[in-house]
């Protein structure tokens, strides 16, 4: 959720500082910006709109400079406006400041500053940062951010730049992703590692309440305190191959079709076919730790959310302990009641939701054990749990989540199968669970192939405005899913219900406009989902079934249905979320939409 990226070295800095804002479109693009110290002092560029837009505005010679900060915007204070978009000015034009964050106190400290005589020009909180540094500097520009930095409560990841010191950049943390990465007689810095990977591999994170000051030739770090701090270079673990969408039209896409190989690296090293379980190092918790859970609750945002309601399902069925999930931008609210013995897990790709961290904090503040189910290693929800289970499913880039959303589901397997085998789960049912788990990349394939077909559909249903998606159980949080991805990427209104609430209320809206999206796995409960299709036949709804192989005459039953491949029942939802991908995927493709880049959407949500 909004990008920043910074250089100092000795090229110019401002085509790679908008090659390094284009790498971060994806977490905001509402507005963008660029400062560069020039001949004449810093030079500000800014614009509403994408970031071409804003290349459009740049002077015909450019902005020549050795030293610069950029930002994409997705804005939370003031709308986004020319005025709004960072970076932001101080009075004298002199200083300019980039932040990824919320300034929860700016309205007094704006109040106070105007009072003694600022003069403010835009509407954001960030712009008061820019007056606290100006009011502050006494010819330390780290010392100035240092003291500014003093007044400010809230969430912040900021990169300073000064026209009286074109040498240097100062950075510093709190609550929102900061990355130094180090070049060769140059320097970057930005709040993803993605904007650096084409210049260097070698990076290291600032800490919360880190400052650093950031020259060509290397960096000093200290804390806000003024304790100077040590930090090792770490690699970044991807090429920059893997921040690039290839021969794709989209990352969506792309993340799509890589699923075959995310889920078998999900899978690496961790399966036991001999024992039939699974191998998870990270949790740090031995066998009588594990027997000691009585329950487990998952905590994520959106699909993490849902994913995690799939994978409490798993672990009920696999260990036979209690587990559900809960949305984790709700949980703190309700001061919730931490138990000892509950195992509580937070989904997260990002490893950076806010919501999702502050859970994490609420658990270990009373005592709980947190663990981490997460994509980017090294981030702040992971670096925060006690222990946890990465996913390795690569940079996720597109907006809308796939391939973690199927790698979560493979995570909380692992985990299930590993409470249940120290529980009551047979060695013969563990090495069945883990011999399906083997075949899931190989099937996940299979599913891909279906994509003519399911293109077809979204052709078939794409100008319908509504759409249910339903599903029993643990087929219910892929209809959440399905629903969600439509949404979110194609606009269609999309609602999910659980198939047996049908009946309850929702009913009342089906009709031949309302398609229905059925996920029908062949389980125990496959009749009483056809007693829901008939209902909705009955009110003459159109009915897709994504379904498994085994039902002859259900082509008859329905309008259109896509077959995907028997596995483990626990494991279905991996494989019937997928069509649903491609679904959401073709239909925002069929109408038009800027599926990496939805309306009022951004990836990695670090404000509240
Ligand atoms: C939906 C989507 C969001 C995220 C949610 C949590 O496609 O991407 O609902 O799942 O914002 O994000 P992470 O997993 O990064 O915590």
């Amino acid at each position: 959720m909004c990008g920043i990226v910074g250089y100092v070295g000795r090229q110019d800095a401002t085509p790679l500082l908008l090659a390094g804002l284009h790498r971060l479109e994806y977490r905001g693009y509402d507005s963008a910006g660029i400062a560069v110290i020039g001949r004449g002092g810093v030079k500000l560029h800014k614009s509403s709109g994408r970031i071409a837009r804003l290349e459009a505005t740049l002077p015909k010679r450019g902005v020549r400079g050795t030293t610069g900060i950029a930002h994409t915007r997705w804005a939370t204070h003031g709308e986004p406006t020319d005025a709004n978009a960072h970076p932001h000015a101080d009075c004298s034009g002199e200083i300019a400041v980039a932040h990824n964050g919320i300034i929860e106190n700016f309205a007094a400290l704006r109040a106070e500053l105007t009072a003694a005589g600022h003069t403010f020009r835009s509407e954001t909180d960030t712009e008061v940062l820019a007056h606290l540094i100006e009011a502050a500097y006494d010819g330390d520009l780290q010392q100035a951010v240092r003291e500014a930095l003093r007044s400010v409560q809230g969430t912040y990841g900021i990169v300073v730049i000064d026209g009286r010191h074109p040498d240097r950049i100062v950075a510093a943390r709190n609550g929102s992703p900061v990355v130094i990465g180090i070049g060769d007689k140059e320097m970057f810095v930005a709040s993803d590692v993605a904007a650096l990977v084409r210049h260097t591999q070698q990076i290291v994170y600032l800490d919360d309440r880190e400052i650093a000051t950031i020259e060509a030739g290397g960096f000093r770090t200290s804390t806000l305190d003024d304790e100077p701090t040590q930090k090792s270079p770490a690699t970044v673990p991807w090429g920059f191959e893997a921040y690039d969408r290839g021969e794709h039209a989209h990352f969506m896409l792309k993340e799509i079709l890589e699923q075959p190989e995310t889920c078998e690296r999900t899978l690496k090293g961790r399966l036991d076919a001999q024992f039939g379980t699974a191998h998870l190092g990270g949790l740090n918790l031995g066998a009588r730790d594990l027997l000691d859970i009585r329950r487990v609750k998952i905590l994520g945002c959106g699909s993490a959310y849902y994913a995690g309601l799939a994978g409490a399902h798993m672990i009920e069925m696999l260990a036979r302990i209690p587990a559900d999930a809960e949305p984790a931008s709700e949980f703190r609210y309700r001061n919730p009641v931490i138990e000892r013995e509950t195992l509580y897990v937070a989904v997260s790709q990002s490893g950076e939701t806010a919501d999702t961290l502050a859970a994490v904090r609420e658990v270990r503040r009373k005592g709980g054990r947190a663990l981490g189910i997460v994509n980017t290693v090294g981030s702040q929800v992971a670096r925060e749990c006690d222990g946890g289970i990465y996913m390795h499913a690569g940079p996720e880039i597109a907006v809308a989540s796939t391939k973690a959303f199927t790698s979560t589901l493979l995570c909380t397997a692992l985990l299930a199968l590993n409470l249940g085998r120290v529980r009551d789960l047979s060695a013969a049912d563990g090495k069945r669970v883990v011999a399906a788990l083997g075949r899931i990349p190989e099937q996940v394939r299979a599913v891909l192939r279906e994509r003519e077909r399911v293109r077809a559909l979204a052709v078939k249903y794409m100008q319908h405005a509504s759409a249910f998606f339903i599903g029993r159980t643990h087929a219910y949080p892929v209809a959440l899913e399905g629903a969600q991805k439509l949404k979110e990427i194609s606009y269609v209104h999309a609602e999910a219900y659980p198939a047996s609430e049908l009946k309850h209320g929702p009913l009342a809206l089906v009709s031949p406009d309302t398609p229905t999206y059925v996920v029908l796995p062949q389980d125990d409960l496959y009749e009483k989902s056809l007693s829901s299709i008939e209902e909705i036949r009955a009110r003459r709804g159109p009915v897709v079934a994504i379904t498994q192989p085994g039902d002859e005459s259900l082509p008859t039953k329905v309008d259109d249905v896509i077959v995907v491949p028997h596995t483990e029942p626990v494991l279905s939802p991996i494989l019937l979320t997928i069509p649903l991908q491609l679904l959401a995927y073709e239909t925002a493709v069929a109408l038009g939409r800027d599926v990496d880049q939805p309306r009022n959407l951004a990836k990695s949500v670090t404000v509240e």
